[in-house]
Parts: structure tokens; sequence; C-alpha cells
């Protein structure tokens, strides 16, 4: 199974296009490696590729990999996206796939009802873009010969459905995780997350690669950095440290961990800064565009 990570940044990426931040204006001067918004890409043979996540840099994505390249006249070798929730960072990608090439659209009933709710995807025509309804717990095959599983985790609708009270920690069809086995290897692929229950890691113990939510080193780094108002757990993601975050409560899983999704405010995109040093040391490596993995 051979995944290359397409987008490593969360919405936004990095740079973000109004964010003055340090790592922003590092990014911009190229000290350390700009990164684009939130997708990673599957494909057992090397030449039918799913992408997990539409982001709206889908297009320069797909022309800086050249495993998606198009073998012929029009062809693509991405045959399948799944979406794993309806945030823009991982719908607006969809509307740059509506050149009339044949794919299959994978996501819980839920977010096809979102995507239905504006009739600006209808873009991608009926014709040659199946969207086939995935059921919580049930396998599915995403590409021949890979199978799936979504599986609820916790998190909020999305930021443009968002109104009154939001609940964040809500469990349903509208956050998942998704479970990919193939060639005897199991991954799960975990981008938007906002705390890991009982639940979560149990169903991990089996997996061989673990790509998970790595918005924010910590929940109140927006306030902290001035970037914003908002505590990470408020917009659906646990953060990588703390006594309830990631690398504390994942402790336990035997398996490659990568954080992806982050966040362009996180410490861990400097090279050198010790919050880096902490998740390397922990035994997770940090996503990069252009990652490739392969179990
Ligand atoms: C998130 O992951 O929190 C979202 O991408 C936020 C957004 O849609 O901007
Ligand atoms: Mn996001
Ligand atoms: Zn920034």
């Amino acid at each position: 199974m051979r995944f290359l990570v397409l987008g490593a940044a969360a919405g936004g990426g990095l740079p973000q296009w109004n964010c003055g931040c340090a790592n922003c204006r590092d990014a911009r001067l190229g000290r350390i490696a700009p990164a684009t918004q939130s997708s990673l890409a599957v494909s057992l043979d090397g030449q039918s590729w799913a992408v997990l996540n539409a982001s709206p840099d889908i297009r320069i994505q797909l022309q800086n990999c050249p495993a998606m390249h198009p073998q012929s006249l029009r062809h693509s070798p991405l045959r399948a996206v799944l979406l794993t929730n309806g945030d823009i960072d991982h719908i607006a990608g969809l509307l740059s796939l509506r050149e009339q090439t044949a794919f299959t659209l994978f996501a819980t009933a839920e977010i096809l009802d979102l995507l239905a709710a504006s009739r600006v995807f209808d873009a991608l025509s009926a014709a040659k873009v199946a969207r086939r309804a995935v059921a919580l717990g049930a396998g599915f095959e995403l590409l021949p010969g890979l199978q799936a599983q979504a599986f609820a985790v916790p998190g909020k609708v999305p930021l443009f459905m968002e109104s009154g009270t939001v609940q964040t920690d809500l469990s349903g069809e509208q956050t998942v995780g998704v479970r990919l086995r193939g060639c005897g290897k199991t991954a799960y692929y975990i981008p938007g997350c906002s705390g890991v229950t009982p639940e979560l890691l149990e169903m991990l113990q089996d997996a061989n690669q673990l790509f998970f939510d790595g918005t924010l080193w910590q929940d109140d780094e927006m306030i902290r950095s001035g970037t914003g108002a908002k505590t990470g757990q408020r917009m659906g993601h646990v953060p990588i440290s703390g006594p309830e975050g990631a690398i504390a409560r994942l402790q336990a899983v035997d398996a490659a961990k990568t954080f992806v999704h982050l966040n362009n405010t996180n410490p861990v995109w400097q090279p050198d800064s010790p919050e880096r040093a902490h998740v390397l040391a922990s035994g997770w490596s940090v996503a990069a565009d252009g990652m490739e993995i392969t179990l």
C-alpha cells in the first residue's frame, strides 16, 4: 500500500494568504517548506489512485505528482475520492475535478447531502462522477483490492454549517476516520478528530500506519499567537501535546504514526523547534507535501 501526502497543511495552507505569523513569513521566504491543504493519495499498484479529501489545492497537487499525470489524451490515474468531512479544505477541490473524467466519490450520506444542497457541485456530472454513500462501519472497495471502512470520530459540523451552540464531540456521519486494508497491511487516516476515545484506541490496535490530526501543538495556540480567538477544541481538533493530546493518548498504538493537517501556526513546522524534536522523539513523523510512505 503506497501513500503520497498531497497536502500536509490544514485549511488555509502554509503560508495562509492573510497570515503574517512567523511560520507563514518563513514559508514565503523559503526558510521552511510551504505546504498545501489537507489531502492524502493511496494506491496498491501505483496505477490507480484514490484521493482522501479533495483540497482546494488539488490542481497543483496533481500537477506536482508524476504518478497522477494522464497516461493518454484524456485520462487520470485518480479513480476515487473519499471525503472524511464536509469542511471547505476537504471538499472545494471537487470543483477542480469537473472536466468529465470518471471517478467515484465516496462519503457518508450526511456529507453527500451537504454536497447535494450546494448546486455548484452539480458541476461534477452525475454521468461521470458516481456518488456512493458509505455506511459507518461497513466495508467497501475504494480501489480494486483496497478495502476501506469509514467510522465515526468525535467532531463537529463544517464551519459554514455552524449555528447556535456548536457541539464539538458529535459522533456520527459528519466526521469520519478511514480504515484501509490492502496487501496484508492496515492503515488509518484521521485528519480531523476532537478527542481520542477508548473506542478509537481499541480500533487502532491493528494499525500498521496511522495518519492523524496534527492541526495544533496546543489547544490555545491560535489565541497565544494572536492569530485567532478559537481553541483547537472549538475547531474540532485535539492538540498534539498535553495529557489529553494525541501523543499521550495514542502512545499505546504500535504503528508508524504521522501527523497530517497541520495548521500554519503549529511550531512543529520549524525544523529546529523543541516541539518538533518532541514529536519525533515520541515516535511520530510530521507530514510534508510529497512525502511517500509504502507499507
Ligand atoms: C478545520 O479543519 O478546522 C477546517 O478546515 C476549518 C475551515 O474550514 O476553515
Ligand atoms: Mn480542515
Ligand atoms: Zn500563519
